[in-house]
C-alpha cells in the first residue's frame, strides 16, 4: 500500500509484519573484490555468505507467509492421488478457472513441455517478448521465436505504461507470413521479465486473443508475474480502477487457452504448473509429464510446496500482496530518477533496472556493459543484481555475438523481503558508482558455455579496472564498507 505522509509525499508501507528474520552478513570492498574476481566477474558464482543484499532475482526468494508456512505441515506425502494436489486444482479453478492442472518443477519445467508437445522444427513462436529459459526451450525443440512488441517497448526512458503489449499489425503480418500451420501457438508472458518487469493491457489481450482466435492459433499465457500485471492493469487502465486483482485476473484468464506460471514469482513458491480448460491440449501434455517431471499429482514439486502454492495463488489476488514488489520498484526508480540515474521507466513488476549502454556509455556491447556493471556494483556495494543484456543471450548457430536489445542491469526486489533502508542503501551506492562510472570498463569472457552462457561464464576485468575501482571507494568512503 502507498501511505500518504504529512508532507503530501507517499512511501511504500509494508501491509505485513516480520516475524522470522535471517541474518545478513557484510563483506567488506577487499572481500568482496576477492570473490568476484575468483567468480569470473560472474554474479550467479557468488556464494551468499559473501555478499550483503541479493537482488540476484525475486524467483524463490520472496518471503512466504504464516498461513503458506502452516499450510506446509499439512501435506500429504503420496506419490499419487495426494491430496495437497486437489487442494492446489480446486484453487487453481477458484482463482484461475482452469479445469485441467499439470504440475510441473518450476517454470522451465512448463516451457519444456510445451515445446516438447507444440514446436515443430521450423515453427516459429510469436510472443510480446522473450524470457532466457522460454527461447532454449522453443529453439531447441527446432522453433524460432518471433518477439513482435511495439517499437515504445525498447525505449527505456518512456513514459508509455504498457510497453509489454504486443504490436497487432505486427501479429496480423507475422500469420500472413508464415501460415498458421507454422504457428504452434502466440505466447503472452504477463510483466515481460526482460523489457524491465513491463506489463500489457487488457485491451491489447483482448485484441491479441481476438486475431489469434480468427486463425485458430492457441494464445499462451505466461503467468509467473499475473498478479503485478493485474496491479499494473488497475492503476494505469481506464475502467479498471474499481476492479479487485482477483476480478482482473479472471478476464484475463479469458482470453487464455493454456496458462502456466512459474510459482517462485507472484505465488511466493517454488514450482509452477500448467493449466487449461481444453481437454484435448491437457491430454496431450499429460503423458510427457511423468517422463519429464514426476507423475500427474505432484509434478516434480514436493507436496509441501503444493500446499504453500495453493495458499500463494490466493494471497496474490490481495491487493497488498499483488502490489508489494511494484510499489518498492516505484520508490527505488523515482530516487534514481531524481538522482538523474538511467533506469527503466516506467517502474516494472519485478525489479529496477538500470540502462547500463546509458550508464556506460563509453563501453561498446562487445565488452558487456551490463555484466560490468552488475560486476562493479557488487564490488562497491555487496549488492548483488543480474546481467541482463548481450551475455544473457547466446550465440548464434555460426558463433557470432547476438546482441541484446537492451543491456540492463536488473536490481529485483523480492516480494516482502527487504525494506526502505536497504532500498535508500542500494540507491546512494548506485549513485555513487555513477559518479566514478569511467572507474568501470570492460569484460571479456574467459570460460564461454555452449547455452545459457551467463549461468556459469566466466569473465575477466579488461585492464584491471575492478582493483582501481576498488581503490577509489576506500579513499573516499572507506576499507571497512
Ligand atoms: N517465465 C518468466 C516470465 C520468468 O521470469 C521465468 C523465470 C520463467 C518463465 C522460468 O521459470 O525459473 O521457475 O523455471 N525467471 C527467473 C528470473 C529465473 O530470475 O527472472 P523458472
Amino acid at each position: 500500500m502507498l501511505i500518504k505522509l504529512s508532507n503530501g509525499k507517499e512511501i511504500p508501507i509494508e501491509m505485513h509484519k516480520v516475524r522470522i528474520v535471517q541474518k545478513t552478513f557484510f563483506p567488506c570492498i577487499d572481500h568482496r573484490l576477492k570473490s568476484i574476481e575468483e567468480g569470473g566477474y560472474n554474479t550467479f558464482s557468488l556464494r551468499t555468505k559473501d555478499l550483503f543484499i541479493d537482488m540476484l532475482t525475486d524467483s524463490g526468494t520472496n518471503a512466504m507467509s504464516d498461513n503458506q508456512l502452516a499450510a506446509m505441515m499439512v501435506a500429504d506425502d503420496a506419490y499419487a492421488g495426494s491430496e495437497s494436489f486437489y487442494r492446489l486444482a480446486d484453487t487453481i479453478k477458484d482463482v484461475l478457472r482452469f479445469d485441467y492442472v499439470l504440475p510441473v518443477h518450476q517454470g522451465r519445467g512448463a516451457e519444456h513441455l510445451l515445446a516438447k508437445v507444440f514446436v515443430k522444427p521450423g515453427d516459429v513462436v510469436p510472443m510480446n517478448y522473450h524470457f532466457t529459459t522460454t527461447k532454449a526451450h522453443f529453439e531447441l525443440a527446432g522453433g524460432t521465436v518471433l518477439e513482435i512488441y511495439a517499437d515504445e517497448a525498447l525505449n527505456t526512458q518512456s513514459t508509455n505504461s504498457f510497453k509489454g503489449n504486443l504490436d497487432l499489425q505486427k501479429f496480423k503480418d507475422t500469420i500472413k507470413k508464415f501460415g498458421t500451420e507454422k504457428i504452434p501457438f502466440i505466447r503472452m508472458e504477463a510483466t515481460t521479465n526482460l523489457l524491465g518487469g513491463q506489463p500489457f493491457s487488457m485491451e491489447n489481450l483482448k485484441e491479441v486473443k481476438k486475431i489469434a482466435s480468427e486463425h485458430n492459433i492457441p494464445l499462451v499465457f505466461d503467468g509467473s508475474l499475473i498478479s503485478e500485471n493485474a496491479y499494473f492493469i488497475k492503476q494505469r487502465e481506464k475502467g479498471y480502477e474499481n476492479k479487485t486483482i482477483q476480478e482482473i485476473i479472471w478476464e484475463l484468464m479469458n482470453y487464455t487457452d493454456i496458462f502456466y506460471l512459474s510459482g517462485r514469482k507472484s505465488s511466493c513458491v517454488r514450482g509452477g504448473f500448467i493449466a487449461t480448460n481444453n481437454k484435448n491440449y491437457y491430454e496431450m501434455l499429460k503423458p510427457w509429464l511423468p517422463v519429464y517431471e514426476g507423475f500427474l499429482t505432484y509434478g516434480g514439486m514436493s507436496t509441501k510446496e503444493i500446499e504453500a502454492m495453493a495458499i500463494g495463488l490466493r494471497e496474490m489476488t490481495d491487493v497488498n500482496v499483488a502490489s508489494s514488489a511494484a510499489e518498492f520498484v516505484k520508490y527505488f526508480v523515482e530516487k534514481f530518477i531524481e538522482r538523474k540515474v538511467p533506469v527503466v521507466t516506467p517502474p516494472g513488476g519485478l525489479a529496477c533496472h538500470l540502462d547500463a549502454k546509458l550508464f556506460l556509455p563509453h563501453l561498446p556491447q562487445s565488452q558487456y556493459p551490463s555484466g560490468a556493471l552488475s560486476a562493479a556494483i557488487f564490488i562497491i556495494s555487496g549488492v548483488r543484481t543480474m546481467e541482463r543484456g548481450t551475455i544473457s543471450m547466446d550465440r548464434d548457430k555460426d558463433g557470432n555475438e547476438v546482441y541484446s536489445d537492451l543491456e540492463l542491469t536488473r536490481m529485483a526486489v523480492p516480494r516482502r523481503v527487504y525494506t526502505l533502508s536497504h532500498i535508500e542503501y542500494v540507491v546512494d551506492r548506485v549513485t555513487w558508482l555513477y559518479e566514478h562510472k569511467d572507474l568501470v570498463k570492460g569484460l571479456k569472457f574467459v570460460e564461454e558455455p555452449p547455452v545459457l552462457r551467463f549461468f556459469f561464464g566466466k569473465l575477466a576485468a579488461l585492464d584491471n579496472w575492478g582493483a582501481k575501482l576498488t581503490n577509489v571507494f576506500k579513499k573516499e568512503i572507506g576499507g571497512e564498507y
